[in-house]
């Protein structure tokens, strides 16, 4: 692709960004497209969030991802925010509007789109998410924005799992979301729950754990989304798998925050055959082979 003067730009803040792997999906779509279109990181420290949008709003940019740490910090430089971006209180896409930029959550539409992809239906389902930090918050948000009948918050430290589910009552309007200590997995009395995993355990290099290992809680199970995707199969996907339930990784989450993002901003839908392609680009870019 040639940059030239009419050359539109994207990119990602956050720190750290080397290692994002949102420019692949984001130049190759462009270039897939014929977009006139670059997508780059940046690096922004903590103190530096304000002057960044600022300016990255002087300088023409078209539109930003936002990555850990300034989800919430970027909040309060947003002209706009999306409705359920505002509940959830992490932002990670800015589109460009007349005089300033508008907040969206598009990790959370990727996980919508991924549950779809799948053929998960959240609708009246008991829907059970592993842990309680920024993923399970936006993710239990997600499940009453789906209508599911019952969200249960389990979490090593309780008081984390009621802080989210205290929000999201007070978002639905009603008791839907409860909280459970992680340790009582096996003797949870519910079944078939879709179970969404968002701790960190398990992440490569510690392939071979997990948070829940009850047989239990498995064998009572629907079906199971583990957000993590190194390694492409986790312990807590084999343990599913093991009790016949299927499961799914969350590299197709990542790839449609960011095929949202890019639709955001470029006013477009990416087709499924498109999504494809770049699916399979990011797999070798993550080194994935299977
Ligand atoms: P993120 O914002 O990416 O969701 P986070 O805020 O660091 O990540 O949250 C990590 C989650 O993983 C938390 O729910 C954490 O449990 P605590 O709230 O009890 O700390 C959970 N977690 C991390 N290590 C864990 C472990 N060894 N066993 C069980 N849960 C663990």
């Amino acid at each position: 692709m040639d940059i030239n003067g009419t050359t539109r730009v994207c990119g990602l803040i956050g720190n750290p960004v080397a290692h994002s792997i949102s420019p692949v999906i984001h130049n190759r779509l462009a270039g897939l497209r014929g977009d006139n279109l670059v997508y780059a990181t940046f690096k922004v420290e903590a103190g530096n969030v304000a002057a960044a949008v600022k300016g990255a709003y002087a300088l023409d940019i078209l539109g930003l991802n936002v990555t850990v740490p300034h989800k919430q910090a970027v909040i309060d430089e947003l002209v706009d925010i999306d409705e359920l971006a505002a509940a959830i209180g992490a932002v990670n896409t800015l589109v460009r509007t007349e005089g300033g930029f508008k907040g969206y959550n598009t990790d959370i539409l990727g996980l919508d789109r991924e549950l779809s992809d799948v053929g998960i239906s959240l609708e009246e389902k008991c829907v059970v998410i592993i842990g309680a930090g920024g993923a399970a918050r936006a993710i239990a948000f997600l499940c009453a924005g789906k209508k599911a009948s019952e969200i249960y918050i389990m979490n090593r430290t309780l008081e984390k799992a009621q802080n989210i589910a205290d929000a999201v009552n007070e978002y639905a309007k009603k008791d839907i979301a409860k909280a459970a200590g992680i340790s009582e997995c096996g003797s949870f009395d519910k079944k078939d729950y879709i179970v969404i995993q968002t701790t960190s355990v398990g992440l490569h290099p510690h392939d071979d754990e997990t948070a829940v290992t009850a047989d239990e809680f498995y064998e009572n199970a629907a079906a199971g989304v583990d957000i993590i995707y190194n390694p492409y199969e986790t312990m807590f996907m084999k343990l599913m798998k093991k009790h016949g339930k299927p499961a799914y990784n969350g590299l197709k989450m990542l790839l449609y925050q960011g095929v949202a993002a890019y639709e955001l901003w470029n006013d477009c839908k990416i087709s499924s055959d498109m999504a494809d392609i770049i699916y399979e680009d990011m797999k070798k870019e993550l080194g994935i082979s299977e």
